[in-house]
């Protein structure tokens, strides 16, 4: 998650100094790849891995269930934590849920700045976008990974 979350910064990093507004090809070189490779990471491992956000730009990363809900809620309060492990939820069966907290930066706002700043591109695509009026250091959203196999002891010598 720390080099998925290191890809997003380095893509987004990219776009500073640029003077023109990002288009919809430059949006695919910011977090339309962190998502797929989100979903490549979760294949390759035998792992389930989303984005989750409350104030979400695509819909398919609006919060699943009670459990995003409440992880969501902690990060928001305690900026302190980065990361933690819960159990599954009933609807998952086995495992453990891993989440990793995704904070906005500076190079986030040509995108995810205030609504009207938005490219015109983010403004056509996503009518429901809520993820605008960020503030720099403010949570974003997380990373959501459910490990199937991974057993409570090993996650807790791991974390
Ligand atoms: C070039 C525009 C652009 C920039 C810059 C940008 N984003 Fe995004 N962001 C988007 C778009 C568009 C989506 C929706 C992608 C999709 O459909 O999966 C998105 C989605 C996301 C999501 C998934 C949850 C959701 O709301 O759908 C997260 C998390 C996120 N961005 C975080 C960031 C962070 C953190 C930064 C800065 C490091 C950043 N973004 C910079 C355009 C951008």
């Amino acid at each position: 998650m720390e080099q998925l979350d290191q890809m997003r910064i380095s893509l987004a990093s990219t776009l500073e100094g640029r003077t023109e507004e990002p288009t919809i090809e430059t949006m695919k070189e910011v977090c339309k790849p962190v998502g797929i490779r989100a979903v490549a990471i979760g294949k390759e491992n035998g792992w389930q891995v989303r984005q989750v956000a409350s104030k979400y730009r695509n819909p398919d990363h609006a919060p699943a269930n009670a459990q995003e809900r409440q992880v969501i809620d902690l990060f928001s309060r305690h900026p302190e934590i980065n990361g933690l492990w819960e159990p599954a939820v009933a609807e998952q069966g086995a495992g453990l849920n891993y989440y990793r907290r995704i904070n906005v930066e500076p190079s986030c706002l040509a995108c995810h700045g205030t609504k009207a700043s938005r490219p015109a591109f983010i403004k056509d695509n996503y009518p429901d976008d809520k993820a605008f009026d960020l503030a720099v250091g403010e949570l974003r959203g997380m990373y959501a990974v459910h490990l199937p196999e991974v057993q409570a002891a090993l996650a807790a010598a791991t974390s």
